[in-house]
């Protein structure tokens, strides 16, 4: 019989053979499964891991520049994950998301996030109908308003989208901890699907107030800035991975530790890293297998990033 560190090495070498060699078949679609939560207002249920789009996804329409992007969102299907997070105020990535979207049966497979960020209801409408154009679909999962931008008028336009059926659910973001009294303020008075900020080892504020509040209100809660824009892996240059993280978590790289500590809060609905690297995003998904930190264990991983 194997020991317990003896198959969690063989899954770290896996990891590792398969980083070294892209073409072989994606390994996270051949162990364990992704983990899934409820979105509270409807019951579906949504992987944890999704991916985000900003700056990754500005790239030219070239073949070449989309090869790496197409890799990714395999990996990202093949992982057992759908929610792919843009906005029309990423320059091309929306275009580029859709221009993916449509090929093969792909679209059916994700969930599909965009963004409002107008002043006024008839630019939110032309801003909106644009984005169905550049995404190539006639529903887009989830619309939001892109940093509490003229939140009112915006959130008005999308509840009545909503009701079409062209989008599935609503939401508002923002990605500022100066924001999240704010985001609150909204939250208490405007009903909304989903709220997507940011939350990480790094920028902790949301604990406080924002993540018990829509636990207790039922809101899926989307994280953003994860690794506080790859900032976070600064803090652990040099630093090798601790024993335990693989032991007891099953965790095999920092960005694992990183997103597993979002996970364990169990009003996080997914966390969406951005990434153009498919080896990348093949990782993030490692981070949606298996075990969460429990408090002790947050503790010891807060204590690795002081
Ligand atoms: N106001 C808003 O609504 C708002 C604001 C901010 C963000 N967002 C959303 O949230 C998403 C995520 O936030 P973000 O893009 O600011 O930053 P992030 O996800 O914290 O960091 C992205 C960076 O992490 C790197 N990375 C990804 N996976 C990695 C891995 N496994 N190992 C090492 N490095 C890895 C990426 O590198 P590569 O590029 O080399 O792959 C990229 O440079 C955005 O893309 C966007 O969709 C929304």
């Amino acid at each position: 019989m194997p020991s317990r560190r003896r198959v969690l090495q063989g899954s770290a070498s896996l990891a590792a053979l398969a980083a070294l060699m892209p073409w072989l078949p994606s390994f996270a679609s051949v162990s364990e499964t992704l983990l899934t939560r409820a979105i509270p207002s409807s019951g579906e249920q949504l992987p944890v891991i999704g991916l985000g789009t900003s700056r990754t996804h500005d790239v030219a329409m070239t073949d070449e520049a989309l090869q790496p992007l197409r890799d990714v969102l395999r990996e990202l299907v093949n992982g057992g994950a759908s929610l792919v997070d843009t906005a029309p105020s990423y320059g091309r990535a929306e275009a580029v998301c859709g221009a993916l979207a449509a090929e093969d049966d792909m679209r059916k497979k994700l969930f599909l996030a965009s963004k409002v960020s107008s002043t006024g209801r008839a630019a939110g409408e032309r801003q909106v109908q644009a984005s169905f154009a550049a995404l190539r679909t006639d529903t887009i999962d989830l619309m939001q308003v892109h940093n509490l931008q003229d939140t009112s008028t915006q959130l008005g336009l999308l509840r009545d989208l909503k009701a079409q059926g062209r989008v599935r659910y609503i939401g508002v973001t923002h990605y500022l901890d100066s924001a999240h009294d704010r985001l609150l303020e909204v939250l208490r008075k405007e009903p909304v699907d989903f709220v997507q900020f940011n939350y990480s080892i790094g920028e902790r504020n949301a604990e406080r107030e924002l993540l018990p509040f829509c636990a207790d209100k039922g809101i899926a809660v989307l994280i953003n800035r994860p690794f506080q824009r790859a900032a976070l892996f600064d803090r652990v240059k040099g630093k090798s991975l601790p024993d335990w993280v693989a032991m007891e978590l099953g965790a095999t790289s920092w960005a694992q530790v990183m997103l597993k500590f979002i996970l364990a809060n169990p009003a996080v609905t997914a966390v969406i890293p951005a990434s153009s690297n498919p080896r990348y995003m093949a990782d993030n998904i490692l981070a949606g297998q298996g075990r969460l930190p429990d408090a002790a264990q947050r503790q010891r991983i807060i204590e690795l990033f002081a």
